[in-house]
């Protein structure tokens, strides 16, 4: 039985995450055997418990295979004490599950390529894979916090990498890369910063057990400029949790739309949290225009990474890339002036 928690969160998570469980439904009803749940997080969870990470919806996922995450947050909860924001609920299902391990695709389809901002030879067949660590790092370290010192505030967080924590995400990117163009590109900033200096010598150690894979290293404000310079160097990128959150925005910008790009966050027993990685998108909210596509590829990454489930995993990306080809669009990969569907719609052009 493959178990399956459903957290819709906020904003257009709902409707992005209805599209993904109805094509999860029809792999039911094509033999697969899934169960699915639903629980809270993030700001409806604030809104129904008073925590954005309750304690019921820890049970139901620590005991779940997998997780469908939609998005949380939303303005009505920025005001809110920082251990009550819907970002809280996030942090904390990834840091109590341990799922250290975000992999991050951007992949750009062929026919969206005009929704790149760069140009079409820049982009045109881009394929990487941006491996961000997701537990450690500045996100975590202590001491942090704000504080009165010789009378004025400051405001304090701590960079730190224990060499295991990078070791095991420095396992996982080698792999990502064995399987794919065996070019692995290490983002760090080790001419300042120490923490990022242990990073760099712990991967070129663990360099050592993969031979077949080309390993380079790259200060991160390089690796930044070098993303929208020549994006197609790049095969697997592995970064920490600060330097990734920063750089996969940036290169899911370089597919066109934040609104196409899945994510899988794993554990060591490749159990995971499977999320688009865009947000709740408040503006848009309830009004059946959000792309539930990223949704939907992040249930072909779950299949794939936590279900083994190749074929099904394929199946989805078949139909997505069909639909594509179809011309069918939701409003942010239209063309300029070109037609679009809606969110329901999209789910619908997928599941033919
Ligand atoms: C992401 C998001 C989160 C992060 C926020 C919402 C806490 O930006 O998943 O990239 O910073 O990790
Ligand atoms: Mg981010």
């Amino acid at each position: 039985m493959m178990k399956i928690a459903v957290l819709a969160g906020d904003g257009i998570g709902p409707e992005i995450v209805a599209q993904a469980v109805r094509v999860l439904e029809i792999l039911k009803s094509d033999g697969l055997a899934i169960e699915l749940e639903n629980a809270l997080i993030g700001g409806c969870a604030v809104d129904a418990t008073g925590e954005p990470y309750p304690e019921a919806t820890h049970r139901l996922a620590s005991q779940a295979d997998a997780i469908l995450l939609g998005a949380v947050g939303g303005p009505r909860y920025d005001t809110l004490p920082r251990h009550q924001r819907p970002e809280r609920g996030l942090l904390a299902i990834r840091k109590e599950l341990n799922l250290f391990a975000n992999l991050r695709p951007a992949i750009l389809y062929p026919e969206l390529a005009n929704a790149s901002s760069l140009k079409y030879d820049v982009v045109a067949g881009l394929d990487i894979m941006i491996v961000r660590e997701l537990t450690g790092d500045i996100y975590f370290g202590e001491p942090r916090g704000m504080e009165m010192r010789d009378g004025q505030r400051v405001g304090f967080n701590t960079m730190i990498y224990s060499e295991s924590e990078i070791r095991r995400i420095a396992h996982v990117a080698f792999q990502a890369a064995a399987k794919r163009q065996k070019k692995l590109c290490s983002v760090d900033k080790m001419n300042v910063l120490e923490c990022t200096q242990l990073w760099r010598d712990v991967v070129t150690e663990v360099a050592r057990e993969y031979p077949q894979v080309l390993l380079s290293h790259m200060l991160v404000d390089n690796a930044a400029m070098q993303l929208v310079r020549n994006p197609k160097q790049f095969d697997v990128l592995v970064t920490g949790n600060m330097f990734g959150d920063i750089l996969s925005d940036e290169a899911s910008m370089l597919t066109g739309s934040i609104g196409m790009l899945p994510s899988a966050s794993l554990d060591e027993k490749n159990k995971g949290l499977y999320e688009p990685i865009h947000g709740s998108a408040p503006d848009i909210a309830g009004k059946d225009t959000a792309n539930p596509l990223a949704t939907i590829l992040s249930v072909a990454m779950m299949l794939r990474y936590t279900f083994n489930q190749e074929e099904a995993a394929q199946r989805i990306e078949h139909a997505i890339k069909k639909v594509l080809a179809q011309g069918i669009r939701t409003k942010d990969i239209a063309e300029p002036g070109g037609q679009w569907v809606g969110t329901r719609a999209m789910g619908d052009a997928v599941l033919s």
